[in-house]
C-alpha cells in the first residue's frame, strides 16, 4: 500500500483536482484507491456527491473512532472515500497542544487492512496546520501540486522546510515523491518559463507529467464526475492517466 499526502499550503493549487482525478485514473487501471478528504472545505466529498458523511473524518480525531468505519464507496470504479465535513474546522483548535495529536492519522492508517487498497491519497487543506502535519506524519510520499505561476512557487520552500522538520522528528520515511505542475497553459511563455524554472530548481523531484490548463477539469466537479468519466478524451483525462502511469512505473524500479 503506497500512501500519499497531496499537499500545498497555497490555496487553489490543484490538490483536490489531483486527488479525485488521479484516484479515478488509478481506479480505471484496476488499482484500488482510498481517498481521505482531510479538508474542512470538503471539496472532494462534495465532488463525489456524498451527502451522508455525518462528521466524517473528524470521528478519528474527536471520538477516537475507527477509520475503517468511515469508508464509503465513492461511486467511481476502484475508489473508496473517507469523507470530510465542515465539522473538521474545529479540529485545528481542538488538537492544538494535545499530546500525540500529530500521530492520530498515522495510527489509523497503520490499522487499515494492508491488502485492501493499493494507494491511499490524502487531500490536505491549504494550511500547514495540525491536519496537514497529521498527513505528513502518516504517509511515505508527498505529492505537491503547484500552479504554474511564479508567485505559486514561492510557498514551496516553506513546505519543503516543514517536510524536513517532520522527517527529522516524526516520520523518517517521508519523501517528496513529486512536484506536479498544474494548470499549465503552454500557449503562454510565462507558464513555459515557470515549468522550466521548476525543473531547474527541483530537478528530479518534478514529475515528467504536467497537468495542462483544461476547462473540462474545471467543469467536472459540478457534474459530480471524475475527468475520466466526464470527458475521457479531454487533455485533462490524458494528463491524469499519464500521471497514474508515471506513479505506477515508479514501482518497477
Ligand atoms: N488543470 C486545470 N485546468 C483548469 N482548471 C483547473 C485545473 N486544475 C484545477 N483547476 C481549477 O482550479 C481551482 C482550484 O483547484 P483545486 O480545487 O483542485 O485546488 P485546491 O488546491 O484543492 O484548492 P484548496 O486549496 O482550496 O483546497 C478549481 O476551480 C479547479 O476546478
Ligand atoms: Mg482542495
Amino acid at each position: 500500500m503506497r500512501t500519499f499526502a497531496i499537499a500545498n499550503q497555497k490555496g487553489g493549487s490543484g490538490k483536490t483536482t489531483t486527488s479525485v482525478n488521479l484516484a479515478a485514473a488509478l481506479g480505471e487501471k484496476g488499482r484500488q484507491v482510498l481517498v481521505i478528504d482531510l479538508d474542512p472545505q470538503h471539496s472532494t466529498t462534495a465532488w463525489f456527491g456524498i451527502k451522508n458523511a455525518g462528521k466524517g473524518v473528524l470521528g478519528i480525531f474527536a471520538e477516537n473512532g475507527s477509520m475503517l468505519d468511515l469508508v464509503q464507496d465513492s461511486g467511481v470504479a476502484g475508489v473508496d472515500l473517507v469523507p470530510s465535513s465542515s465539522w473538521l474546522v474545529g479540529a485545528e483548535k481542538m488538537l492544538a497542544g494535545e499530546v500525540g495529536a500529530e500521530t492520530i492519522l498515522r495510527r489509523n492508517l497503520d490499522r487499515l487492512p494492508p491488502d485492501r487498497w493499493d494507494y491511499v491519497l490524502i487531500d490536505c487543506p491549504p494550511t500547514l496546520g495540525v491536519l496537514t502535519v497529521n498527513a505528513l506524519v502518516a504517509v511515505a510520499e508527498l505529492l505537491v501540486p503547484v500552479e504554474a505561476h511564479v508567485m505559486a512557487l514561492s510557498g514551496l520552500a516553506q513546505l519543503l522546510q516543514t517536510v524536513e522538520v517532520v522527517r527529522d522528528r516524526l516520520n523518517p520515511d517521508l519523501r517528496v515523491s513529486g512536484i506536479l505542475a498544474c494548470r499549465v497553459d503552454f500557449r503562454t511563455r510565462h507558464a513555459r518559463e515557470v515549468v522550466e524554472q521548476l525543473r531547474q530548481r527541483s530537478g528530479s523531484l518534478v514529475y515528467r507529467t504536467v497537468i495542462r490548463e483544461n476547462i473540462r477539469l474545471a467543469e467536472c466537479p459540478s457534474f459530480g464526475q471524475a475527468i475520466t468519466h466526464y470527458d475521457g478524451k479531454s487533455a485533462g483525462a490524458a494528463d491524469y492517466r499519464a500521471l497514474a502511469d508515471e506513479i505506477i512505473s515508479q514501482e518497477g524500479s
